[in-house]
């Protein structure tokens, strides 16, 4: 029998809809998000040479130094900032560093305050800490803009950490300054974790996303090359840790995970050194999300709000017959285009779909003509 830590897990229906997905044809995949642009070339000679070379050892556990150096100077090149390479951390993915980060911050019964739309695994990370998670409503009536004074009323003595993502899965929110200024004096204030997940970090396109390392350096930063850099399957991720936790999750890091692959550092160094250029791609992306936009819009299934950042758009399906998984599977089977069901990320996208444009511009515009035929019958 499982434990009951492994039964209160939830599945995480991105992936449960790629693999039903997986068993039929001719779908048109907007279920997960993975970008569909290849990784950078000097990232894929790195690791070759990497493996010709025979660096196929552990490394230490914090990460190779040359792989530190190279984030510590993209954090200076981008943001401005000084991170001393002690307090960065390289995984196996930013997944695990999630994990790490909650073992860390979060007692038995502790609180972790995040908004809801989330990305759907966050409360499971949280419980196999045995913690629990509390939510601040966001409305896309403000962009999903999250609000200083719904975080500071879900805030009591178990709370241990706010999390906060941006740009945002799957709502696609970049958080205005002010907020993430606001928030990072609310966790000062109550000496509670600041936990930022910056993955979608540079796929910004239509407002500036902001680094908590701008504000502070006490605070847990989590960061990879999956989204960026178009390399999810390399696992690749980093954890910018506050000063006084070093020790700690390098411990943690050491026993759970041991290093990340070694030829993966340095293709990961390979990338953040080729630059910080992702014009293209983010012009890409835009153009993308203006297509979706006004297509859902003209199939009655817009929530009222454009996303900034990251690459998902959720679509309002409450007036279609069913609850959302319903929806799903029918437009998967019927229509044969795949989505994510809205109640994976919390109960504020109950209703919804969440679509990722992290597909071709054909396959939008073919999910786009199915989705049209299908409505109108
Ligand atoms: C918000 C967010 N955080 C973390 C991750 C995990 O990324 P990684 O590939 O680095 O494990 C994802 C992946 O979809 C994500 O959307």
């Amino acid at each position: 029998m499982p434990s009951n830590r492994a039964m209160e897990t939830t599945p995480f229906a991105a992936m449960d809809v790629l693999e039903k997905a997986g068993k039929l044809d001719d779908i048109v995949h907007l279920e997960v998000g993975e970008p569909d642009f290849e990784p950078p070339a000097v990232a894929t000679e790195a690791a070759i040479d990497s493996l010709s070379a025979g660096n196929v050892n552990y490394t230490h556990a914090r990460g190779k130094e040359s792989l530190r150096r190279a984030i510590s100077e993209y954090y200076d090149r981008k943001y401005g900032v000084d991170v001393p390479l002690d307090r960065i951390l390289v995984t196996p993915g930013s997944s695990p560093a999630l994990l790490m980060v909650m073992l860390d911050v979060v007692d038995p019964g502790g609180e972790v305050v995040l908004t809801d739309p989330y990305y759907a695994p966050y409360p499971n990370f949280v419980r196999q800490a045995e913690g629990h998670t509390l939510t601040v409503p966001l409305s896309p009536d403000n962009g999903f803009q999250p609000q200083l004074q719904e975080f500071e009323a879900k805030m009591g003595s178990d709370t241990q950490g706010l999390l906060i993502n941006s740009p945002a899965n799957p709502t696609g929110a970049v958080m205005d300054a002010t907020a993430i200024e606001g928030l990072v004096d609310l966790a000062s204030q109550t000496d509670t974790h600041l936990i930022s997940d910056e993955i979608y970090h540079g796929l910004d396109f239509d407002a500036d996303a902001h680094s908590v390392l701008e504000y502070t350096d006490e605070a847990f930063v989590l960061d990879g090359v999956s989204k960026r850099y178009g390399m999810t399957g390399w696992r690749l991720g980093w954890i910018i840790t506050p000063p006084e936790e070093t020790a700690a999750m390098n411990r943690l890091v050491q026993n759970f995970l041991i290093c990340a692959p070694n030829h993966v550092q340095d293709a990961a160094e390979a990338a953040i050194r080729d630059g910080d250029n992702l014009d293209d791609i983010r012009r890409t992306y835009r153009r993308r999300r203006d297509l979706l936009l006004d297509a859902v819009e003209d199939l009655g299934l817009e929530m009222g709000y454009t996303p900034a950042g990251a690459y998902y758009l959720l679509l309002d399906v409450s007036s279609l017959p069913g609850d959302s998984f319903t929806v799903a599977d029918r437009l998967l089977e019927e229509a044969g285009v795949a989505l994510t069901p809205g109640p994976d990320f919390g109960t504020q996208s109950e209703h919804t779909l969440r679509a990722s444009f992290a597909t071709s511009t054909e396959q939008i515009q073919e999910a786009i003509a199915r989705l049209d035929a299908y409505l109108q019958h």
